[in-house]
């Protein structure tokens, strides 16, 4: 239910000061189905377009701030599901599958390290304060973004892209 409200002036001043953007949406597995929180993201500003400005929409999926079910009270088996489910949804309506941001620890923890997501979905892994990200979850064998700090020289977290800015262009573009 929760909606950025500085969203459509941070999207579009994004784009007007020719950064290329997108958006993500935090998981709540513990309120509805993957799916329904896949529409509601899509129809507030998570779609996506092949026209090189627009990142893949991401999953925000990460320990539980609201309360101590790290894992929202759901299953190993139950939040892979979840997340199947959201990324189906996401790739029905925007004919893009979501770029996963989530924790080595946390992946572990509340999937069981599952490995049924590396295949197809780009990685944006969080390990903060450290010179390296680490050990990667679920398969991965490398990370597409790495968010390395929540402080720094830039506004907000400081993220990485592993690449050049010529083949970031080709990842925002190409499905
Ligand atoms: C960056 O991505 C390439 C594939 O595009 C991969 O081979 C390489 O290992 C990655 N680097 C890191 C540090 O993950």
């Amino acid at each position: 239910g929760y909606r950025n409200p500085y969203f459509a002036g941070q999207y579009s001043g994004a784009r007007k000061a020719g950064l290329i953007r997108g958006a993500y949406h935090f998981a709540r597995p513990d309120r509805s189905s993957g799916a329904e929180q896949a529409a509601y993201f899509v129809r507030h500003g998570g779609g996506w377009r092949g026209d090189g400005w627009t990142l893949p929409p991401a999953l925000d999926i990460e320990y539980n701030p609201y309360d101590s079910r790290k894992c929202y009270g759901l299953s190993k088996k139950r939040m892979v599901g979840w997340i199947r489910s959201f990324s189906d949804e996401t790739r029905r309506r925007t004919g893009r599958r979501p770029v996963i941001y989530t924790t080595t620890q946390w992946w572990k923890l509340c999937t069981g390290n599952s490995r049924a997501f590396s295949k197809d979905h780009p990685l944006w892994i969080a390990r903060h304060g450290t010179a390296r990200p680490g050990a990667l979850p679920g398969g991965w064998r490398y990370w597409t973004f790495w968010q390395y700090r929540v402080k720094g020289a830039l506004p907000g977290d400081q993220d990485l892209f592993n690449g050049t800015l010529d083949r970031l262009r080709i990842f925002a573009r190409t499905r």
